[in-house]
């Protein structure tokens, strides 16, 4: 089952309740940026809008670029099974955030940037639901995917089928109508998607054509 989240970092700031509404029906749920303006060039959101947007009543899966993703987290009120990722790169106690994330009933992501070997991440595999391979630096919407990302996806999944493990494969940055059918292909589960979407003047209509050149039998 394939699951298009729409990130809503690239939607107008203006009109995100709206998009939210509109696409609610259609998607897994949607695709939150944190950013600190430390972890990486820019800022988004602090946890009082993440938590306003939570409260609307979607799915959720938050992606923490900040230098301390437990100390964010622990402001966030978020629904059961909401998805958190956090970067390998960012100054953490790995194990224990996953602990705390699982006891608190969210999913456990990590999310590896471009230039961090896969092999970082090796040692968490059987105990998280899900890793995020960057496609972009992270930090913009609207860069175009980095085609290096496609033996990333595919050595990981090399790692799942060996060892037997269950974490589903995200992906985020510069998804679009040219290459989702190459990365779901490849083995991608979870896709953030933000200007392949938002970057339409029918954000329903870019996120139906997404589907269904990914493999319309194939969502949720
Ligand atoms: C980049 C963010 C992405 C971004 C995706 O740091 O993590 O989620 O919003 O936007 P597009 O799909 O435009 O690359
Ligand atoms: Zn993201």
């Amino acid at each position: 089952m394939i699951r298009i989240y729409p990130s809503l970092m690239a939607a107008d700031p203006l009109c995100l309740k709206n998009e939210i509404q509109l696409l609610a029906p259609h998607c897994a749920g949607f695709h939150l940026d944190v950013m600190d303006n430390h972890f990486v060039p820019n800022i988004t959101w602090g946890a009082d809008t993440v938590n306003a947007i939570a409260r609307l009543g979607s799915p959720m899966w938050v992606h923490l670029m900040v230098e301390k993703p437990d100390e964010f987290y622990a402001t966030l009120q978020l629904s059961d099974d909401s998805i958190v990722s956090f970067h390998i790169e960012s100054k953490v106690d790995v194990f224990r955030l996953i602990k705390i994330i699982k006891e608190k009933k969210h999913k456990a992501s990590i999310a590896i940037s471009p230039k961090t070997p896969i092999s970082r991440i090796i040692p968490f595999l059987h105990d998280i639901d899900q890793v995020v391979v960057m496609s972009v630096e992270p930090g913009f919407s609207g860069q175009s995917f980095l085609k290096a990302s496609l033996d990333r996806i595919s050595e990981l999944v090399e790692h799942r089928k060996k060892t037997n493990t269950t974490f589903r494969i995200g992906i985020d940055g510069g998804i679009d109508a040219i290459n989702i059918a190459v990365v779901v292909e490849k083995g991608v589960d979870d896709c953030a998607i933000g200007s392949g979407i938002f970057r339409n003047k029918d954000s329903i209509e870019a996120l139906q054509k997404l589907q269904k050149l990914a493999g319309k039998d194939k969502f949720f």
